[in-house]
């Protein structure tokens, strides 16, 4: 029997009628007894706690993503298939292929993290994205690394699974439809908008990537929920030939793949991002709704001029970029709003176009390599005439001030000058001075000051012939 409040758990049908929504799925499992999935951190951290969600999108295309149960509110799981790694063999049973290339691997040693690994590499089985990213998420503390990477290269050379599973991927998941409680689903924004006018302390929740850190430590985030997963209006992405416009609700790991090659500070941030099992739920949309200093996109859409829709019950409006960021966590975003859509535009506005070089990357820098909080982001999007005379000039940063902000003196210096190695060292002169950024257990303020001025320089030599900055 299927109902509103239904989910497939390892193909069995689950009613959830009864549960908390706000609970983590990982909680959940535990209760439940299924104690296959792990605990590592219950931060998005770790991926201990891995498991993949089968899901049909708006595109009518079902979708297999590996993803963090413990920031996974089960408010969001009906209509959805969730595979715990209890799921894949049966006991008595041979080995799922995942999990007999780990063990010819000698890839798991003590074992905790191993059903995570187990996850991440189904997912990637079942999808073809078997490579070093398929467990970028996925910590190990005892194995190493190389039997992992030995693991899921020996996958990668099997066939295309063609079992039970492979067949599940080619069915549409349960209707889309459910609410939990006081953990609501719409299907479309006018049915969200009439919601948030019924119930005005509603919290939107989209990924869940951040509100499911507070949720999965217990903290009372609000008493009701406006899950913003299901509407497909907000997926949508629209690639024109001026400008792209990207639904905020769409999972970055789609926008990825998707969005691959048109901006290239949107390719050069987004595998920096988190990792894998949050980006397959992260958005957009959250990460503008959180308007954190250390935004990782929020640099990247400073320096591409985007603009973001919004719509309330107001009506619809667009907000510049540049206007969108008041003051700490604070925006021009009313709370009765939501982020629809960003749209970026693909050719620049630049005085005196036509152009002869355009400029655009993004960095970051952190303690680790890749699912660490940013130190200093950077996104540079900067153009020039023939005779190298700069037209534009976009240098925005993270991490460095209360809100991401553009370094608005420098860009009016570079404006118009020629982009030769004395006008760079003068901007990075400038660049030390822009800001005042705080220093804390990540950084000092003298540090950050000098990434602010050194990234624009790495940039410069990275993209202009001949630049000896
Ligand atoms: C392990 C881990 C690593 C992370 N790494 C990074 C990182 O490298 N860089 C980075 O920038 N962030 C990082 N984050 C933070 C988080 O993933 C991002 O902020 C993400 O973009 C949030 O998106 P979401 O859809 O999950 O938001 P949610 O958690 O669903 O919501 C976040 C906030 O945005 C609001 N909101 C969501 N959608 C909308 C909308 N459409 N309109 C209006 N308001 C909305 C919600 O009400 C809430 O206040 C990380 C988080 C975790 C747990
Ligand atoms: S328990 Fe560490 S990512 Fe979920
Ligand atoms: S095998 Fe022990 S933590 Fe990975």
């Amino acid at each position: 029997m299927t109902n509103e409040c239904t989910f497939q758990l390892n193909r069995k049908s689950v009613d959830l009628s009864h549960d908390d929504p706000t609970e983590s799925l990982l909680r959940w499992l535990k209760r439940r007894r299924l104690a296959g999935t792990k605990e590592g951190c219950a931060d998005g951290d770790c991926g201990a706690c891995t498991v993949t969600l089968r899901e049909t999108g708006a595109d009518g295309r079902t979708r297999l993503t590996a993803v963090n149960s413990c920031l996974l509110p089960i408010g969001a799981l009906p209509g959805r298939d969730v595979i715990t790694v209890e799921g894949l063999s049966e006991a008595g049973q041979p080995l799922h292929p995942v999990q007999q290339a780990l063990v010819d691997c000698a890839g798991s040693q003590c074992g905790y993290c191993t059903p995570g690994f187990v996850m991440s590499l189904f997912a990637g089985y079942y999808t073809g994205a078997l490579d070093d990213e398929t467990t970028e998420g996925n910590l190990c503390r005892c194995t190493g690394y190389r039997p992992i990477r030995a693991a899921t290269a020996a996958l990668a050379e099997l066939e295309r699974p063609q079992d039970a599973f492979a067949a599940s991927l080619q069915e549409p998941a349960l209707p889309p439809r459910a609410a939990l409680g006081r953990y609501f689903s719409p299907l479309d924004i006018a049915e969200a908008l009439v919601l948030k006018a019924q119930h005005p302390d509603a919290v939107w929740i989209a990924g869940a990537t951040d509100l499911g850190v507070e949720l999965s430590h217990g903290k009372p985030v609000a008493d009701a929920f406006i899950a913003l997963d299901r509407i497909h209006e907000l997926q949508e992405l629209d690639v024109g030939s001026d400008h792209v416009r990207i639904g905020a609700g769409l999972p970055l790991s789609r926008i990825e793949t998707e969005l691959a090659g048109v901006f290239p500070a949107l390719d050069q941030m987004l595998p920096w991002f988190a990792a894998r099992q949050v980006r397959n739920r992260a958005t957009l949309g959250g990460n503008l709704g959180t308007a954190s200093p250390i935004g990782d996109l929020l640099p990247v859409l400073l320096a591409l001029d985007a603009v973001v829709h919004l719509r309330g019950a107001q009506g619809a409006r667009d907000v510049a970029i540049a206007d969108f960021f008041l003051d700490y966590r604070k925006t021009a975003r009313a709370a009765d709003e939501l982020v629809v859509a960003v749209s970026l535009p693909r050719v620049p506005a630049v005085a005196g176009a036509p152009f002869g070089l355009r400029m655009s990357a993004s960095y970051k820098v952190a303690k680790r390599q890749t699912d660490d909080i940013s130190i200093v982001a950077a996104a540079f999007d900067v153009a020039t005439d023939n005779d190298l005379r700069v037209t534009r000039a976009r240098l925005a940063y993270g991490g460095v001030a209360a809100i991401p902000r553009r370094a608005t003196r420098v860009e009016a210096f570079l404006s118009g000058r020629v982009l030769d190695a004395a006008t760079v060292e003068q901007a990075q002169i400038l660049l030390r001075e822009e800001f005042q950024p705080l220093s804390d257990h990540r950084a000092g303020a003298d540090y950050r000051r000098a990434l602010c001025a050194n990234l624009f320089a790495k940039f410069i030599a990275a993209h202009l012939p001949g630049a000896d900055a």
